[in-house]
């Protein structure tokens, strides 16, 4: 089947924001709504691979494509799931910062490598879990996409935060992706309606209004739990808290990102969209 592709990192300099639990949930909650989804993990911690069922493997990884031992197509991975699929990470990625940081297309390599996966039309969203740092590999998957989704904590100095990766991503635009655009910010690890948290999150909505999802992810037990057992919350505990926000985030996420030219239906009543707190 021939489909649109839409390529989205999910990014954010700081580590421990809940860049990869969104990767994980917002993967499986859109493959759960029939969409064909593509996950590549180019942290070398691996978490994404791991949150997803699937062991670390040498030389099935990003690496191994950018390094010339593997065609693309041989390190997709499919996981339990349906529309559900994964290129893992492993240690190795960690050196790919020293090792291609010299390479004359250090910039363009992955969006290069993704080329043939997007031309094929296998998937519709291809899901970028960035490493937390702004370096070659974080580089280069921004160049390689269509948008960025930053999750963020609402708390002191979220602004100063958001300046950093807003400020890469506008380089990247102006110079080597001129279709770069800030996908959205999403609120993860709401755990309050402490005044701290609401004036951040009105800060940060008065600054970057629509861009800003509506849907908030709350802090809950049963998201941290997941990962361990290699299940996205979204299919582990689908009533948790965790789960309906995740699954409220893909709707929304659909709903900015359509493919296939579908059109979506009013919000399915199964799924409450959170509305932030006032
Ligand atoms: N909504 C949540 N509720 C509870 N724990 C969470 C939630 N989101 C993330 N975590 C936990 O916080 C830690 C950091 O999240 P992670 O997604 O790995 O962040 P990042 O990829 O940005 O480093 C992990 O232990 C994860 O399980
Ligand atoms: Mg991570």
């Amino acid at each position: 089947m021939n489909r649109m592709t839409r390529v989205i990192a999910i990014a954010n300099q700081k580590g421990g924001v809940g860049k990869t639990t969104t990767v994980v949930n917002l993967a499986a909650a859109l493959s759960a709504r029939k969409r064909a989804v593509l996950v590549v993990d180019l942290d070398p911690q691996a978490h994404a691979t791991l949150g997803l069922g699937l062991e670390k493997q040498q030389g099935v990884s990003m690496y191994a494509v950018l390094s010339g031992q593997k065609p693309i197509a041989d390190v997709i991975q499919p996981t339990k799931w349906d529309n559900l699929n994964v290129i893992p990470s492993e240690v190795d990625l960690a050196g790919a910062e020293l090792e291609f940081g010299a390479r004359e297309d250090r910039l363009t390599m992955i969006k290069d490598a993704l080329q043939p996966v997007k031309e094929s039309g296998t998937f519709d969203y291809i899901l970028l879990d960035c490493p937390p740092s702004l370096g070659i590999v974080m580089t280069s998957a921004l160049v390689a996409t269509d948008g960025v989704l930053i999750p963020i904590q609402a708390e002191y100095l979220a602004m100063d935060g958001l300046a950093l990766i807003t400020g890469s991503i506008e380089r990247i635009r102006q110079s080597v992706n001129p279709n770069l655009e800030l996908n959205g910010i999403v609120f993860t690890m709401v755990n309050s309606t402490a005044k701290l948290t609401t004036d951040v999150m009105n800060e940060v909505r008065n600054h970057f209004g629509e861009k800003v999802y509506e849907t908030l992810i709350p802090r809950n037990v049963r998201v941290s739990e997941a990962p361990s057992m290699g299940v996205p919350v979204v299919f582990l505990d689908s009533r948790s808290k965790g789960a309906q926000a995740y699954k409220a985030l893909a709707w929304e996420f659909q709903a900015k990102n359509p493919t296939r030219g579908v059109t979506i239906a009013p919000a399915d009543p199964s799924v409450p969209v959170q509305q932030p707190s006032a």
